[in-house]
């Protein structure tokens, strides 16, 4: 078993930290939030993540799992120091690779002669070469293992993943890397570093794509008076397509794939590409923000100007409390420059946020309310029974951004129902 180190205690960083303490290492987890570092160190995970707490909860009981302050206090003696920082985007659409390499720089001089840095970070395809550089230690080598972790299932794709990807310009650092993941059932694609790092922008691309192509069909379907939920089925059972993420919706969001199109389309262009199917793709899902506002509007009569609009759901998907880079934020923001009054409601939402009455439950969200706009998928919601909360609007309209609401029981309701592409 080995020693590793996680810097960031985010929600990749956490999760790998968790899931490498359940396969048997040694984990030390350093983190610069200090409030956070003490909280983990309780047991207490501050972010809502299927099966993380219980992990870090066996992994603080069993000895194997233990949160600092810093990365500097993490990495004393380990064999492995794995960087999960953030790579947030710089205005120019690129990564901003600051966190990574004053990590690379802090760690450097304490790292053990022969331990391996990993990157886990998703970073332009070059980070590996301007982490060894950062980090002045020839002895050192730097490998790149990219995560294709969902939030909401972060903790199941960790141990179940459908490949693990580790890149190096070292067969036997690769080889080292990779037997951190025994009990893993996962095939390994060994690849070199700037490999790796395209494998991970490509995946959340060509995934990414696959939503803006259904929401342009789903904008076809409306078009030509057929059902996308038909034509999902019907292209999906083709192997070669499949049926994952061919969900119409009110556009992806997230901490990943806005951030992550953005920079490969930056990254192309800096190598001397046009990625103009990519500039499509990020096109396609502003667009969808915005057909999803026209379809709320006609729902309010044609004006927004002083109406009231309960929503149902916040996040940027269920299952998940992060709201960064939300279709629904960026959706309520557009509507208020209307003039529209929100009423929002989340079940992992507490906190005030900027223009939106925040409400304790889906019924105040809906008091008085001449549109509901059902924005993120959270099951909760299927339930509803459609009467009640038609009694509680002042109009029975519905926008199911999701196309998660069981649609006849809602017009028998008496509700004028728009799903997406249906
Ligand atoms: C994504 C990838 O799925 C992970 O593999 C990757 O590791 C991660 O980014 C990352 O780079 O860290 P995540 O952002 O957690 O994971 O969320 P997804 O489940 O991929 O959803 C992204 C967005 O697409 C959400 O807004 C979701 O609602 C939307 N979506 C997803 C659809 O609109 N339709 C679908 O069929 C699927």
């Amino acid at each position: 078993m080995a020693k590793i180190a996680v810097v960031g205690a985010g929600y990749v960083g956490l999760t790998t930290a968790a899931c490498f303490s359940h396969l048997g290492h040694e984990v030390v987890c350093g983190d610069i939030d200090a409030e956070r570092v003490a909280r983990l160190a309780e047991g207490d995970v501050p972010i809502v993540e299927e099966g993380l707490e219980q992990l870090v909860v066996d992994g603080l009981r069993h000895g194997r799992l233990r949160f600092v302050v810093g990365a500097a206090a993490a990495v004393a003696g380990v064999e492995f120091a794995y960087l999960c920082v953030p790579t947030p985007q710089a205005p120019d659409g690129a990564a901003d690779l600051t966190f990574v390499e004053s990590v690379a720089a802090e760690i450097g001089p304490l790292l053990a002669s022969e331990s391996i840095v990993v990157n886990k970070s998703t970073v332009p395809v070059g980070s590996t070469r301007i982490v060894q550089r950062a980090l002045r230690r020839p002895d050192v080598l730097v490998v790149s293992n990219p995560e294709f972790l969902r939030e909401g299932s972060a903790v199941h794709d960790f141990l179940h993943p459908d490949r693990i990807v580790v890149g190096a310009d070292d067969p036997n650092a690769a080889s080292r890397v990779a037997a951190l993941y025994l009990g893993v059932p996962a095939p390994f694609i060994v690849t070199d570093p700037a490999s790796a790092e395209t494998i991970k922008y490509a995946a959340n691309a060509f995934l990414a794509a696959k939503i803006s192509f259904v929401n342009a069909i789903a904008a076809v379907c409306e078009a030509v008076g057929a059902d996308v939920t038909d034509v999902v089925l019907g292209i999906g059972s083709d192997k070669r397509i499949g049926h994952d993420f061919l969900r119409p919706g009110p556009g992806w969001g997230g901490s990943c794939f806005p951030k992550d199109t953005r920079a490969l389309v930056r990254i192309a262009e800096d190598a001397g590409y046009d990625f103009d199917l990519l500039r499509g793709v990020i096109s396609v899902n502003s667009q969808q923000h915005a057909r999803v506002v026209d379809k709320i509007r006609d729902a309010a009569g044609g004006s927004l100007d002083g109406v009231v609009v309960g929503v149902w759901g916040l996040t940027f998907k269920a299952r998940t409390d992060d709201l960064r880079d939300s279709p629904s934020l960026a959706i309520i923001e557009a509507l208020r420059r209307e003039g529209a009054v929100v009423q929002g409601y989340d079940p992992t939402v507490e906190r005030e946020l900027d223009g939106i009455q925040l409400c304790v439950d889906p019924y105040e969200a809906c008091a008085g309310a001449r549109v509901l706009a059902v924005l993120t998928e959270w099951d909760d919601f299927r339930w509803i029974d459609p009467e009640h909360v038609g009694e509680l609007m002042s109009a029975r309209q519905v926008v199911d951004a999701r196309n998660l609401l069981e649609r006849p029981a809602w017009q028998r309701a008496g509700f004028t129902y728009q799903g997406i592409g249906r």
